[in-house]
């Protein structure tokens, strides 16, 4: 990454999100990344977004996917953070997880989770954009979430 990159990563950067992990199945395979490119996009119909690298290993299984299911994490878990940001292999090692009524991967003790139809897939440079339909949805509304914000974790009360 050059000088201009570095300053334009900064920049962005000083946004603060939070951090999601994004879970689906490439055939009988769980697969999982933690992503902060989550966002709302409508209430009426349900929809979200995120963006995924080009880069990635599992970019193909993503996009063949007919979901995905994000997780929104708590201030208390990022070591899960951290695993799913890790080596792609062991993500699910030792991990309290279920088939969700979709068939996706639902991962116990996150503050919220959405449960998506993958409903469009958008160019988006060296990004793919995942619009998802949200099909249901659990949330616990009181407990802290974990940030990200200057490149490092932040609790948001
Ligand atoms: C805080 C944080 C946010 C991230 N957000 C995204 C994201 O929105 N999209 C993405 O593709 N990767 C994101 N990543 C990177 C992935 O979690 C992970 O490094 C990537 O899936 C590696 O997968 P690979 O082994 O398939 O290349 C993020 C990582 C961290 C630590």
């Amino acid at each position: 990454m050059d000088a201009d990159q570095i300053e334009f990563r900064n920049a962005l950067g000083l946004f603060a999100t939070g951090i999601t992990v994004i879970t689906s199945m490439d055939g009988d395979t769980p697969m999982g990344l933690t992503a902060n490119s989550f966002n709302s996009v409508s209430l009426d119909p349900p929809l979200v977004l995120w963006s995924m690298a080009k880069s990635s290993s599992m970019l193909s299984a993503y996009q063949k996917a007919p979901g995905f299911c994000i997780h929104v994490l708590g201030s208390d878990q990022q070591e899960l953070s951290n695993r799913f940001a890790g080596r792609a292999e062991d993500r699910f090692a030792n991990l309290d997880w279920q088939k969700s009524q979709l068939g996706l991967p639902l991962i116990s003790g996150c503050v919220a989770h959405f449960e998506c139809r993958s409903e469009h897939q958008y160019e988006g440079g060296d990004h793919i954009i995942f619009v998802g339909r949200v099909e249901s949805y659990a949330a616990d509304a009181a407990r802290p979430v974990l940030g990200y914000h200057r490149g490092k974790y932040v609790e948001i009360p």
